[in-house]
């Protein structure tokens, strides 16, 4: 099974996508967390997609996609879930040009889709785990004395992007890139949406439920 979890920044890919990924039992795929992954490394790449990443903009189309065709190729031939790509038309393009040569049956695009301004208190609050990448809500000023609830590390932060003026920069790329992009998926069969404001478990059960339904017709 391949799923692709679309959404703006903070809609909560990331959160399904790990619950989905334990769920399938197939691994999750997401761009921003190799990115950031690169940026820790301290190469010469990373300093220059970390400038881009605190600006809130979009890291090259060519960057993105080389990374993912290498990370598909090489270990995700059984399924997996991508978060965080495709998000720009060349991108879906690409994606499913790579799709095609991939033995595997089962694709699914899941748009997560909410209020924007529903968006800047769960991002500007988000804690994330460095050890899991687990997110969670909490008191942002208390970062450092953070437990995370899913595998108890003491190395929490606050992702550099996810201060406000970041955020808003995020949403306004999204409305810009990522949007148009939709349209590119929408009327095809393997499009599910849900609405992300609920529950964490509401969204998992309705992204769920609507995968059997597709499954079954
Ligand atoms: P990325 O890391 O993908 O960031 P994003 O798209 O901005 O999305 P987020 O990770 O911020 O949000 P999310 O939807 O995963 O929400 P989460 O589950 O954490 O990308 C970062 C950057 O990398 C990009 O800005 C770009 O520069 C670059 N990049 C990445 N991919 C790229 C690509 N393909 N092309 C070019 N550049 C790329 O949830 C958010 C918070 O809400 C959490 O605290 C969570 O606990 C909480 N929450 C989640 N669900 C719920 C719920 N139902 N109810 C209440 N709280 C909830
Ligand atoms: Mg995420």
């Amino acid at each position: 099974m391949r799923l692709i979890l679309l959404g703006a920044p903070g809609v909560g890919k990331g959160t399904q996508g790990m619950k989905l990924a334990e769920f399938y039992s197939i691994p999750k795929l997401s761009t921003g967390e190799i990115l950031r992954n690169e940026v820790n490394s301290k190469t010469e790449l990373g300093l220059h997609i970390a400038e881009i990443l605190k600006k809130g903009m979009l890291v090259s189309d060519g960057i993105v996609e080389k990374i993912v065709a290498e990370k598909l190729s090489n270990s995700y031939g059984n399924g997996f879930i991508l978060d965080g790509f495709p998000r720009t038309l060349h991108q879906a393009v690409y994606l499913s040009e790579i799709l095609q040569e991939l033995p595997v049956d089962g694709t699914f695009v899941i748009n997560i889709e909410m209020n924007f301004e529903k968006l800047i208190p769960r991002l500007s609050n988000r804690v994330t785990c460095a050890d899991c990448v687990y997110t969670f809500n909490g008191d942002i000023t208390d970062v450092k004395l953070m437990t995370c609830p899913k595998c108890g590390s003491k190395n929490c932060y606050q992702r550099d992007d996810d201060k406000k003026e970041s955020i808003i920069k995020r949403l306004a790329v999204y409305d810009e890139l990522t949007k148009p992009m939709i349209d590119y998926y929408r009327n095809q069969r393997c499009w599910i949406e849900v609405d992300g404001d609920n529950t964490i478990d509401f969204v998992f059960n309705s992204i769920i439920a609507s995968i059997k339904q597709k499954i079954v017709v």
